[in-house]
């Protein structure tokens, strides 16, 4: 009932965004009377006559919450949105859709047999902007080809992505709640030393995940692992003698994602390793807390890159001027080279993280922080994450062993800390109108 009530806000609310987009843009750029979008289209393998897992587009379950293939919904102003249901008859695959009232009450819905027979319901009108992968199809459905994915559009929809309703918030909340069950099974294996794919096979069963349920491969590192950023196997026979688990694990809910890193390592570590993935637990939280409306993102970027520099003096991995060290975070940054977070959404990467505004003016990553996703001001209802990390990646550090900025780095120290790998805290943030708010703890 309650998921009902917002819902309905939420189609409320995006179908006032379409409007005003189509207002604005037919004024300013390009005149559209409607808007298609197309969920997409099936995929196989080359040469090869199996499927490719299929993802549904991000703007189409911005209004219906379903993962299929082929489905359309039309937005017009001032009329309830259409979902035009395609349900093939099929004896190979189940094509059951179940319209469950809370979301389908919100539409107006057609039901077909095939795709192509959405020409026989749209309005008269040649000015239908098409939303999709699929253009081949968009010109058999006769979309004018100058409104295939309209860019002014597109720009406009990806930057109000940015900022969620109360409805996608709760999404996000439950997608959060059930990544935090598979979250503490996968704790509990590692300290059972659990091998990464028993940790792996935790988390899935503790959330109650198929494998292509997850919003992305699963991280699960065990010790030199940790410092692989997206490692993405999991050995099965490693987790005897381990000493670190980093997992990045996270579970959806209505096509809404969570994305959760936690590092945990055994009380007889190297004290120095506890103590860095302490402080990095510590700096995650305190950057919570910086997260402000109206502040640019990318501060807190520059505040982590000081919060590792700390630490890395701190424990004496770094010795030397920290003004000189801290020039372009040169040292930081090898220590921690990926950006401080990314926008959540529908998509673990939401769109829209580049834009100064509505127009589509952007804001790309600044030079010193190519790996930044998120460039924009801190608004009201955004969800994105703060994940800071430490590691000790071979491939980073080797080539400063001989060079002048390496003489300022604590050799002995890091090759005692690099069988480690390195430790990430990560949470799921949405900034309220009293500030943030913690989706994940
Ligand atoms: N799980 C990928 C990321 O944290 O961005
Ligand atoms: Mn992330
Ligand atoms: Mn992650």
């Amino acid at each position: 009932m309650e998921r009902a009530k917002h819902f309905a806000r939420h189609i409320a609310h995006v179908q006032g965004i379409y409007e005003q987009a189509l207002a604005t843009l037919s004024e300013e750029a390009q005149q559209m009377d409607a808007v298609l979008i197309h969920s997409g289209s099936e995929g196989i393998y080359f040469g090869d006559d199996r499927h490719i897992y299929f993802q549904a587009f991000g703007h189409f379950n911005h209004w219906v919450p379903l993962n299929r293939p082929d489905q359309m919904v039309l937005i017009q102003p001032g009329k309830k949105p259409t979902y035009f249901q395609v349900v093939r008859p099929d004896f190979w695959y189940d094509q059951t859709v179940h319209n469950e009232a809370w979301w389908a009450d919100a539409f107006e819905i057609v039901s077909l047999t095939a795709p192509e027979q959405v020409v026989d319901h749209l309005p008269a009108t040649r000015r239908i902007a098409f939303l999709g992968e699929n253009l081949p199809f968009a010109a058999q459905i006769g979309m004018p080809s100058n409104l295939h994915n309209e860019k002014n559009l597109l720009n406009y929809l990806d930057y109000y992505r940015g900022m969620k309703t109360d409805y996608e918030v709760g999404e996000l909340r439950e997608a959060n709640r059930i990544a935090m069950l598979g979250h503490e099974a996968a704790r509990k294996s590692f300290f059972e030393h659990g091998s990464e794919y028993d940790i792996n096979q935790a988390f899935l069963a503790a959330t109650s995940m198929l494998e292509t349920d997850s919003p992305y491969t699963n991280i699960v590192g065990l010790d030199r692992n940790a410092a692989i950023l997206h490692y993405q196997y999991k050995q099965r026979d490693n987790g005897r003698e381990s000493k670190t688990l980093l997992i990045d694990a996270g579970s959806v809910s209505n096509r809404y994602c969570s994305d959760i890193t936690r590092t945990y390592t055994r009380d007889d570590s190297h004290p120095v390793f506890r103590a860095i993935m302490e402080g990095i637990e510590r700096l995650q939280l305190a950057l919570v807390d910086h997260a402000k409306i109206g502040s640019p993102y990318k501060e807190l970027q520059a505040a982590a890159h000081d919060g590792v520099l700390d630490l890395l003096l701190q424990h004496e991995i770094v010795r030397g001027n920290r003004e000189e060290l801290s020039e372009h975070n040169q040292v930081s940054r090898l220590f921690f080279p990926h950006g401080i977070g990314h926008l959540l959404g529908l998509q673990v990467h939401d769109v829209g993280g580049f834009f100064k505004d509505d127009h589509g003016a952007l804001a790309p990553p600044p030079e010193d922080h190519k790996f930044l996703r998120l460039n924009r001001e801190m608004k009201q209802g955004m969800v994105f994450t703060i994940e800071p990390g430490l590691y000790f990646i071979p491939v980073l550090l080797d080539p400063e062993r001989n060079s002048d900025l390496g003489k300022n780095l604590n050799w002995s120290l890091i090759d005692a800390l690099i069988p480690y790998g390195g430790a990430r805290f990560e949470d799921n943030i949405l900034l309220g109108e009293d500030g943030p708010v913690n989706l994940t703890r």
